[in-house]
């Protein structure tokens, strides 16, 4: 029974301390649901992501990622920033963000993304971008 008592006031400890694993499926509010492979030493990962919504009319297809995380391992709630080449559209999309995790061990990704689409003349340029923000919570 102590050995019990232990453990449960244990437990949220460890998971209150854990660093923040950007590896797994995430969704976001959009619905859109990205994977995101495992993080070599240097911080650099892959995965793909599957957009909900589109600027384009175009069938959507899931497009591959790539992206760095900084200080690999070394922190809880790390910064990090990706890029997606949309497999269905000439636009691509930057995110950056921080992994965060909470005193029970649910983890977020806080992110700020640029999506720049591709236009015919420079002169289009002050339309060519669109900003925005987008939490993913961890599905598994
Ligand atoms: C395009 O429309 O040309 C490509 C798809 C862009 C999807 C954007 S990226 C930012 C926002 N967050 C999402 O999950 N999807 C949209």
């Amino acid at each position: 029974c102590c050995l019990l008592l232990a453990l449960a006031l244990l437990l949220p400890q460890d998971a209150a301390s854990r660093e923040c694993d950007l590896q797994g499926l995430w969704r976001n509010e959009l619905g859109s649901n990205m994977t995101i492979l495992a993080t070599n030493a240097a911080g650099t990962f892959s995965g793909s992501y599957h957009t909900a919504v589109a600027a384009t009319n175009k069938q959507i297809l899931v497009s591959p990622l790539q992206g760095v995380q900084q200080h690999p391992s070394a922190k809880r709630h790390p910064t990090f920033s990706f890029i997606v080449l949309w497999q269905f559209s000439d636009s691509t999309t930057a995110f950056v963000g921080q992994c965060f995790v909470d005193h029970r061990g649910k983890e977020t990704l806080e992110t700020t993304w640029l999506l720049r689409e591709e236009v015919l003349s420079h002169k289009d340029t002050w339309k060519a971008t669109r900003v925005g923000t987008s939490i993913f919570t961890c599905v598994k």
